[in-house]
């Protein structure tokens, strides 16, 4: 089959690029740098460079592929993020319909069934619905949950405050995935002739956020690291700090109130999957300490 890519090397796109490639598919990988054409080469897919905020890139970028995969990279510099990840779902949508793609993997989020109160996810129930309107085109929309990686952005916070924290307490539930789970799950997708739009939801494990503090401590050789759980205008002052755009800011606060009442898990709740992923936070966690030690 045809494959076109968003998502350049990412998290996700490299390992199911690799994936696909080994298994005989011909892929297209769609990059903003052009310094990455070697490295997308080398993979054995052939590059597109342009911007996903260009139809007219993408629907070139499109044509003929069996199947797309859509992602809406991460982007601190958006001045209102459920517009921006809206309005990329938008470009997404119209480059579908003018290539004639009849299937599309799209990688959404854990509470993309939510309208509000969801942070950055709110951007993602909206793209689920601008794509689920194409009428003649399938949609498997894969809802991800909290990524392991994320955790990376707190080794200074482990590092310099001696804690892990966030604006939910130790005892809260957090469901969780490893990339290469997700980049399994969306390669198993997408070599199904799946129909029609629906949802999978995807999980590598479930833990508290104290139990994560224990499990990442133990790895990096402080079995005591505690979880501290803080008010939102705490969290809010804390990230602001440390520097991150107001916009993101509060999107990151507005998520975590979420995952605090549990209503980020009510749908999952509803439609666990069968299959989990196979690495679990253990798994993770050395490969967390590595990345602790080399930073
Ligand atoms: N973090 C979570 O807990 C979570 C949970 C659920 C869902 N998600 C979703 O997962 C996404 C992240 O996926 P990921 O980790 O695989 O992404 P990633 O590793 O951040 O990769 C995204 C890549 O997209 C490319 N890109 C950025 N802007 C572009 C543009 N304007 N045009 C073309 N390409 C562009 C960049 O590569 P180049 O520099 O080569 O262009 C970037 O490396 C999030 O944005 C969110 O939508 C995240």
């Amino acid at each position: 089959m045809k494959i076109t890519l968003t998502g350049s090397l990412g998290n996700i796109s490299k390992p199911l690029a690799k994936q696909l490639i080994e298994n005989g598919h011909q892929v297209t990988i769609i990059s903003s740098n052009a310094g990455r054409i070697a490295n997308i080469e080398a993979l054995g897919a052939t590059a597109a460079i342009g911007s996903i905020a260009d139809i007219a890139f993408l629907t070139t970028a499109f044509t003929g592929a069996d199947v797309v995969y859509t992602m809406v990279p991460p982007n601190f510099g958006a001045i209102n993020y459920r517009e921006y990840v809206a309005g990329t779902g938008k470009n997404y949508a119209r480059a579908i319909q003018q290539s004639g793609v009849l299937r599309v993997v799209n990688l959404s989020s854990i509470g993309a069934h939510l309208d509000a109160g969801t942070g950055m996810i709110k951007g993602m129930h909206d793209v689920e619905i601008i794509l689920n309107k194409l009428d003649t085109v399938a949609v498997k929309h894969l809802r991800a949950p909290f990524f392991y990686i994320n955790f990376y952005g707190n080794i200074d916070m482990i590092r310099h405050q001696g804690f892990l924290g966030s604006n939910y307490d130790a005892d809260t539930r957090l469901i969780m995935v490893h990339p290469d789970d997700i980049a399994n799950a969306a390669a198993q997708e997408i070599q199904t002739s799946f129909t029609g739009k629906s949802v999978r939801y995807l999980m590598s494990d479930e833990r508290t956020a104290g139990a994560v503090a224990t499990i990442l401590g133990t790895a990096i050789g402080k079995p005591e690291l505690p979880w501290v759980g803080f008010t939102d205008e705490l969290a809010l002052s804390g990230l602001l700090q440390n520097g991150m755009p107001e916009e993101i800011a509060r999107n990151f606060v507005e998520m975590g109130t979420a995952v605090r009442s549990g209503k980020l898990w009510e749908d999952y709740d509803l439609n666990q999957p069968t299959v989990t992923g196979n690495i679990k936070l253990e798994a993770f966690s050395q490969e967390f300490a590595a990345r602790f030690n080399n930073q």
